[in-house]
């Protein structure tokens, strides 16, 4: 008999969502939003999700206006506004000594998110490992699982959050299809000195390990250089090299970024972006090529972002929070083992409710919540927002 003709008449076309079964079935509410609500909520100074709140450059506003004006509305090429591909690989090349070519091995992405997101989906086939070496940007578990394959974390050193390359070494199989790495690093603003990139190149050298090297904080560093995977041979070879404008020009809400990596795997890539966003809008790309071709926005950043840290860090120098270096990165960590006993998390949201200012448990950051004592602040607002929320941090 027809199933159909079973069920009782009033139900028989009764609207139904059919179930999903999740494909992310751990991913809920990020903390970042949780907190960015509490902030709201309790009228909090927001020192938690890593946003600037300032303008950015208003000469960049007028060149995608322009842009705009000009006709510049309809789609550009796949891969990217030509103008766009040719400043990158020249801020490439001048920063690196490396020569990405822009016809195929630059391409410009929705952020530095879905540049991580599309190489992952490129490379990795289900069951391939992919290590991750935690504390880690939220982005990538998901990413990897999405793909198919299986997250391998691997920590940080905890404390320092150097990386541990007995440990990344103990993590490579034959079924690791590649690695991500992030310098300078969210959340514990580390920056990867030359000798650690040449440790990781050699360790990478006698395998077919690919690297995803996210570099979205290029131009925010403050002790040493930013050592990008392009300045390594060996390292430029097997990586998508990542980066985000919404960084470096304090437009976080524009989602521009970019990958440079080399052809073979620039044309995997593009197969995976093609279907994907196919290309990204057009008039902040002509702006952007723009506004790249003078470089003092982007060399002037460590000056500018080196003051707020300063400042931030002096502000707290007499409280009771123990700060971590700050090497790069708009973040500032602090432990908080001489404030309070509560675990992390407990302790972001006491400080928002009783102290009045947000920020970041680093147990976000790990898949198993490890908890260390240490939050992140984000010291990317103007001075007048970082005075009030050290007024408040200064009295713990
Ligand atoms: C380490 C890291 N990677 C990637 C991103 C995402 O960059 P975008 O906004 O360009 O997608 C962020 C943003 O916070 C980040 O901190």
């Amino acid at each position: 008999m027809d199933p159909a003709t079973t069920l009782p008449p009033d139900t028989r076309h009764a609207p139904r969502t059919p179930a999903v079964q999740s494909k992310l079935p751990q991913v809920g509410t990020t903390i970042f939003t949780v907190m960015s609500a509490l902030a709201a909520d309790t009228g909090a100074v927001n020192l938690g999700q890593g946003f600037p709140d300032f303008d950015c450059d208003p000469r960049l506003v007028e060149a995608v206006a322009a842009a705009m004006r000009s006709g510049a509305n309809q789609y550009p090429p796949m891969a990217g506004w030509p103008a766009l591909r040719e400043a990158i690989a020249a801020k490439t090349e001048a920063m690196h000594g490396r020569r990405y070519r822009p016809a195929d091995e630059i391409t410009v992405t929705a952020g530095a998110t879905q540049a991580i997101l599309t190489a992952i989906l490129a490379i990795v086939r289900p069951g391939d490992e992919v290590i991750v070496l935690e504390p880690c940007y939220d982005s990538y578990v998901p990413n990897i699982e999405l793909a198919g394959g299986t997250v391998v974390r691997v920590p940080l050193v905890p404390g320092t959050f150097r990386p541990d390359f007995g440990r990344i070494a103990s993590a490579l199989s034959p079924r690791t299809r590649a690695i991500i790495v992030n310098t300078p690093h969210n959340p514990s603003a580390t920056v990867w000195t030359r000798a650690e990139m040449q440790q990781l190149e050699d360790l990478l050298a006698p395998t077919d390990v690919l690297v995803i090297s996210d570099e979205v904080y290029e131009h925010m560093v403050y002790e040493g250089e930013h050592e990008s995977a392009a300045r390594f041979p060996g390292l430029a070879a097997r990586s998508f090299v990542v980066s985000s404008f919404g960084k470096t020009f304090h437009v976080t809400g524009w989602k521009v970024g970019y990958v440079a990596a080399p052809a073979p795997l620039t044309a995997e890539f593009r197969k995976v972006h093609q279907f994907n966003v196919f290309t990204v809008n057009t008039p902040v790309q002509a702006g952007l090529a723009e506004y790249l071709q003078d470089p003092a926005p982007y060399r002037d950043l460590p000056a500018f972002y080196r003051a707020k840290r300063d400042f931030f860090r002096a502000g707290l120098a007499g409280s009771r929070l123990r700060l971590l270096p700050s090497e790069g990165t708009y973040f500032q960590c602090a432990d908080i083992s001489a404030v309070s006993d509560l675990p992390e998390a407990e302790f972001c949201q006491w400080l928002a409710r009783e102290h009045g200012v947000a920020a970041i448990p680093l147990s976000a950051f790990y898949g198993d919540s490890f908890d260390q004592r240490v939050v992140r602040f984000c010291f990317a607002k103007r001075e007048a927002t970082l005075q009030a929320a050290l007024e408040r941090l200064q009295r713990l």
